[in-house]
């Protein structure tokens, strides 16, 4: 969102002055041509910043109304979800035994990305804001490890989490996290590059850095964007739903009331003021 609010090229379109902006929405059909969208139909889609919203039914995905709470389809079962889910299966690959780091780890993306590796059977270390947040990336979702990347010497406090290097990556924040992974990368490590949300309001962006040791230790770099690969949403929702159900997909939400309150809440993301998916709730539930 933060780049959709610049006036130069991303991966997707700026919005222009007086369009509404972007941003993914769950609701409740409350009048429909559709028969196939009836109304109490739940469903979601990317229709913007708005209470209400108008859409031909090819906008929006139906889902289950009477399963997991429909804020989740926002969240750990929506979007983020998954692209955890993406640059963790097409990119991560995480083995065995291996060392995974997961930046921004408390978050929408970063939560289920950590725990998709610990499935995997990797030792997981989370990099998080503060001690509250470390302690529900440890306590609750179960990484391995956690680091406060305000910590005096992030990097001294990596290498004690990550004692045998690190094998994969996923890389949310960029910045001196990025720069404290690098160090510790081991030969043959991926990197799984979803977002670099410390540099989103820098402008101009930092330098890069040097990329000589990908050379020799012959790293793999990728990034992604999620929505290049649309089936996988279904297939994130099928397999995630219930695991949300029986509680063994942890996730957590952040929630803020009333549209009036949206710009305020994204500023505060990128300070980490959020802690877990950042939802704006314009009206109740409708169950
Ligand atoms: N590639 C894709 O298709 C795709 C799709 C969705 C999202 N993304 C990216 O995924 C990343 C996570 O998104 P999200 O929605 O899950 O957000 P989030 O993790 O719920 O919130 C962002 C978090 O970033 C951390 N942060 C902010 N400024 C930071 C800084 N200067 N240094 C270190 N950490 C900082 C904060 O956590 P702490 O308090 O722990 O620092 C903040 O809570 C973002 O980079 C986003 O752009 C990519």
């Amino acid at each position: 969102m933060r780049g959709r609010l610049r006036d130069q090229q991303t991966y997707a379109k700026a919005v222009e002055i007086g369009e509404v902006m972007t941003g993914e929405t769950v609701g409740e059909v409350i009048a429909s041509a559709d028969p196939a969208f009836a109304i109490g139909t739940i469903a979601v889609g990317a229709r913007g910043w708005q209470t209400y919203i108008l859409s031909n039914a090819s906008q929006l995905t139906k889902v289950d109304g009477h399963g997991p709470p429909i804020s989740t389809y926002l969240g750990v079962l929506g979007m983020p979800g998954t692209t955890a889910y993406t640059g963790v299966t097409d990119i991560l690959r995480p083995k065995a035994g291996e060392t995974v780091v997961i930046s921004a780890a408390s978050g929408a993306v970063g939560s289920v990305a950590g725990q998709l590796a610990k499935r995997a059977g990797a030792r997981v270390v989370g990099v998080a804001g503060g001690a509250e947040k470390c302690l529900h990336v440890q306590d609750t979702l179960l990484f391995d490890d956690c680091v406060d990347h305000r910590a005096l010497d992030l990097r001294a406090e990596l290498a004690a989490a990550c004692p045998h290097g690190i094998d994969g990556y996923f890389e949310n924040v960029g910045g001196a996290v990025q720069a404290a992974v690098f160090d510790l990368l081991n030969p043959y490590a991926r990197v799984a590059m979803c977002g670099m949300v410390s540099q989103y309001n820098q402008d101009p962006f930092p330098p890069g850095p040097n990329l000589g040791f990908v050379v020799g230790k012959k790293v793999l770099i990728q990034g992604f964007i999620v929505s290049d690969k649309p089936e996988r949403f279904a297939e994130w929702r099928k397999l995630a739903a219930s695991w949300v159900q029986d509680g063994s997909l942890k996730y957590r939400e952040d929630e803020v009331d009333g549209l009036e309150n949206a710009p305020d809440a994204l500023g505060g993301i990128l300070g980490g003021r959020n802690f877990g998916k950042l939802l704006v709730r314009v009206g109740p539930d409708p169950r």
